[in-house]
């Protein structure tokens, strides 16, 4: 399995990150902190060193072990943010979680979709994984529009459960299994297939409306 090869669909392309991105891949976090802030993972034991090229060095470690993939997004060849595959397990679960970002000035072309999508289907067919999953804070519209573009179906709300911004904070859960998807994500979505309700989050758990 060749993980390092680009995969590409129209100007959108994912990579697995490599050391010397992570001077780049520092500045976009900075200049982006506003962007950035309300969705990113924080320590509940503190404020941790902002330091990329450990960043990056520990993502890699983290694939090399089987653990993780970690990807950049690029569009048109420039990065626009990172996908990470992380959490990955193996066996009778073989589940994995992605996260991601791009920096504002590329928000709004697709990027992230098309990036999770190809993500998607490399762990679904390369790594043979069955379950892949997306947590999402209920305030965030814009990454709730990546889940139901891709018709992620929405499967629960999950209380306190990622430190975010400095606390813990209520996720909305959405899954795919390789079974929902025998065409592949990508393919799915860009012949019109995706189910439009499946993320459809029910009454009930709808925090903030
Ligand atoms: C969530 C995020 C990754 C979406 O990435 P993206 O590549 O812009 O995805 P899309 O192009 O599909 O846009 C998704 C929605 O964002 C909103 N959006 C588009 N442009 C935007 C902009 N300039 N500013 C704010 N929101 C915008 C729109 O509602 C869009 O939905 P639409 O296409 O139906 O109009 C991106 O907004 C981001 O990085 N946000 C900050 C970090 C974050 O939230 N990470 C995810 C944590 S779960």
């Amino acid at each position: 399995m060749d993980l390092t090869a680009p995969r590409r669909h129209g100007p959108v392309s994912i990579r697995l990150v490599r050391q010397r991105d992570a001077r780049q891949l520092q500045t976009e976090l900075l200049s982006n902190r506003e962007w950035l802030r309300p969705w990113e993972a924080t320590s509940p034991d503190g404020p941790v060193s902002f330091d990329m090229r450990l960043g990056v060095r520990r993502l890699l470690q983290q694939y090399r072990d089987g653990a993780g993939v970690p990807f950049v997004m690029e569009h048109d060849g420039n990065i626009a943010g990172q996908l990470n595959v992380w959490g990955i397990a193996r066996g009778s679960l073989a589940s994995a979680t992605i996260g991601y970002w791009v920096s504002k000035r590329f928000a709004g072309r697709s990027i992230t979709p098309t990036a999770v999508a190809m993500a998607t289907d490399i762990c679904f067919t390369e790594l043979r994984l069955h379950r892949m999953e997306i947590c999402i804070r209920p305030e965030n519209q814009a990454s709730l529009r990546v889940v139901e573009k891709l018709g992620f179906r929405y499967e629960g709300l999950r209380r306190r459960y990622i430190h975010i911004d400095g606390d813990w904070r209520d996720h909305y859960a959405f899954a795919l299994v390789r079974e929902d998807v025998p065409e592949g994500v990508l393919q799915r979505w860009v012949s019109g297939h995706a189910p439009h309700d499946a993320a459809t989050v029910p009454p009930a758990d709808r925090l903030h409306a």
